[in-house]
Parts: C-alpha cells; sequence; structure tokens
C-alpha cells in the first residue's frame, strides 16, 4: 500500500515509545494519523508534534474503541492502517515461597487475566473494529487495507514472571494467521512484529548497571532498538503488498535468558 495524503492510519500506544514512533513515521509520510492511547496528556503532545489526532482510548472498553474510531473517521476518514502498539505487563511469578515472610504465594488470577485483556483482547477489539470499516471502502491496487500488530520475543522466550506478558503476545502471533485467512477474501492484510529489547520509556527507566547487562546480552548491534528502526518495519509491513499472516522478530538476534 502506498502511504500518502490519501490515507488514513490508526496507531494503538501511540501516545510513547514504539507507537509513538509508528505515528511520526506513517504522518512523515503524508498520511493522516489518529493515536489512539489511555495517556491524554502525552497523546494529545504527540498528535500536536506530528499534526495528527488524538483520541483517548482503553482499549479495555468497546465503548471506549468505538467512540474513538467514530472520531478518527470523522476527522480524518476510514483509516487503512491500523498498528496495534497498546501493550502492558507484569512480572508475578506462578507459585513460590516469599523470601522475606516465608509466606507460599501464587500469581492471582486477576493479574493474570488483565495482562490478557489489554494486549489480546484489546487489540483483537481493534482489529475487528478496523477491519469492519475497512470493508466499506473500494480497494486501491487491490488491497483494502494492513494491519500490523506487537507481540514480543517473549511471545517465545518468556522469562521467569513473565507467563501472563507471555502468553498475551503468544496469542497476538497465533491470532495472525487465523485472521489473514478471515480477511483474506477482503483484501486486508495483518502481521505481526516480535520486538527485542527497544530504547523506550519503560526499558529507559531500568537502571544503568541493568541496561549495560541487558545491551550485553544482545549478540549484535549490542545496544537497545530505536524505536525508528521498528516503525521502519511496521511500513515496510504496510507497503509490501505481500507481506501478509507473518509474524518477524526483530531483536538483534536475542535469546531471552531464564531472567
Ligand atoms: N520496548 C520494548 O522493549 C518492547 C519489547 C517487546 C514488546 N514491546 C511491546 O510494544 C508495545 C509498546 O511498548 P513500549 O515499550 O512502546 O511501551 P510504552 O509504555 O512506551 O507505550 C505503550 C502505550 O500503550 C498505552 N496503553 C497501555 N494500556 C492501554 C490501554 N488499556 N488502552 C490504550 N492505551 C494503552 C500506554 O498509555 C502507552 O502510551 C507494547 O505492546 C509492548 O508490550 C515492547
Amino acid at each position: 500500500m502506498k502511504l500518502d495524503s490519501s490515507i488514513s492510519a490508526i496507531v494503538t500506544g501511540g501516545a510513547s515509545g514504539l507507537g509513538h514512533a509508528t505515528a511520526k513515521a506513517i504522518a512523515e509520510t503524508g498520511a493522516k494519523v489518529a493515536i489512539f492511547d489511555l495517556n491524554e496528556e502525552l497523546g494529545e503532545k504527540v498528535a500536536a508534534e506530528i499534526g495528527g489526532i488524538f483520541c483517548k482510548v482503553d482499549v479495555l472498553s468497546d465503548e471506549s474503541v468505538d467512540a474513538a474510531f467514530e472520531k478518527a473517521r470523522s476527522a480524518n476518514g476510514q483509516e487503512r492502517v491500523l498498528v496495534n502498539c497498546a501493550g502492558t505487563g507484569n512480572s508475578i511469578k506462578t507459585a513460590g515461597v516469599d523470601k522475606k515472610t516465608g509466606e507460599i504465594k501464587y500469581f492471582p488470577s486477576d493479574k493474570f487475566a488483565w495482562v490478557l485483556m489489554v494486549n489480546t483482547v484489546g487489540t483483537f477489539r481493534c482489529i475487528t473494529r478496523s477491519a469492519a470499516g475497512m470493508l466499506t471502502l473500494d480497494p486501491v491496487d487491490g488491497e483494502r487495507g494492513a494491519i500490523v500488530c506487537t507481540a514480543s520475543a517473549a511471545a517465545q522466550d518468556g522469562q521467569m514472571g513473565q507467563a501472563a506478558y507471555s502468553a498475551s503476545k503468544a496469542a497476538v502471533v497465533g491470532m495472525t494467521l487465523p485472521i489473514a485467512r478471515d480477511l483474506s477474501g477482503s483484501a486486508i492484510r495483518i502481521n505481526t512484529i516480535m520486538p527485542g529489547i527497544f530504547a523506550t520509556p519503560p526499558m529507559l527507566g531500568v537502571p544503568d548497571n541493568v541496561r549495560s547487562v541487558l545491551e550485553a546480552s544482545v549478540p549484535f548491534p549490542k545496544r537497545f532498538g530505536a524505536p525508528a528502526e521498528y516503525a521502519s518495519l511496521v511500513l515496510e509491513m504496510v507497503r509490501n503488498g505481500y507481506f501478509n499472516g507473518e509474524t518477524v522478530r526483530l531483536d538483534g538476534a536475542i535469546r531471552m535468558p531464564m531472567r
């Protein structure tokens, strides 16, 4: 798909990190961008920076997502591009003994479910609405739309404490091919990226000594990925009409260790 001013795009999680870089890269092509995010302050700031619009969204809620699609479409027209970057995580062991108190603890089910609701169901919720809207469009150069999702290297090599996060991202990987098949007759493509460790606010918040260990664990190049490198792969997945139903690691060849 050619990206230019005739294209409207939506980036969830676009207020920060990988989503911010993606929103910026898409806007630089001339396309109209709507940022969907919970964080109103940052979202408005990024929207002003890239000449886009901000829609406050909680991907956990049907009503919130539906209202945001309505707002984005009345401002920018029906989107042909959806990039899902909104995500969250937690770090809790499945079960274990608290070293200080000796108490036996386990992963509370509601905390497990919350990560899946945001990362998996939230992503799917946005895909369903976006694909339904794309169906109202006539194909251009044979296609109606392109969708990109964000999983994680943790979908394949999750670390200790990441049972919920890894499950939520493996589910995003798992649904990519069946969604591509569901939408194949509608000329809509979908692909997923599994990032390794990227220099976004959650990762930039780690102490310097932890950062150097993490950077050293990347085979090559020995550094965090740049959000612009992630955005560059999103653009390729959108532009390349033969890219469909695929999941790609973008990780400097890292394989995450146990912890
Ligand atoms: N940075 C990394 O190293 C890395 C690695 C692998 C995967 N990822 C994934 O990439 C995506 C982006 O991560 P990031 O590092 O840019 O994080 P980030 O915290 O900078 O950005 C995530 C954005 O999602 C938004 N968000 C969270 N919950 C939301 C909700 N319920 N509704 C709407 N918006 C919500 C946040 O407000 C935030 O702006 C996430 O899905 C994350 O799991 C990141």
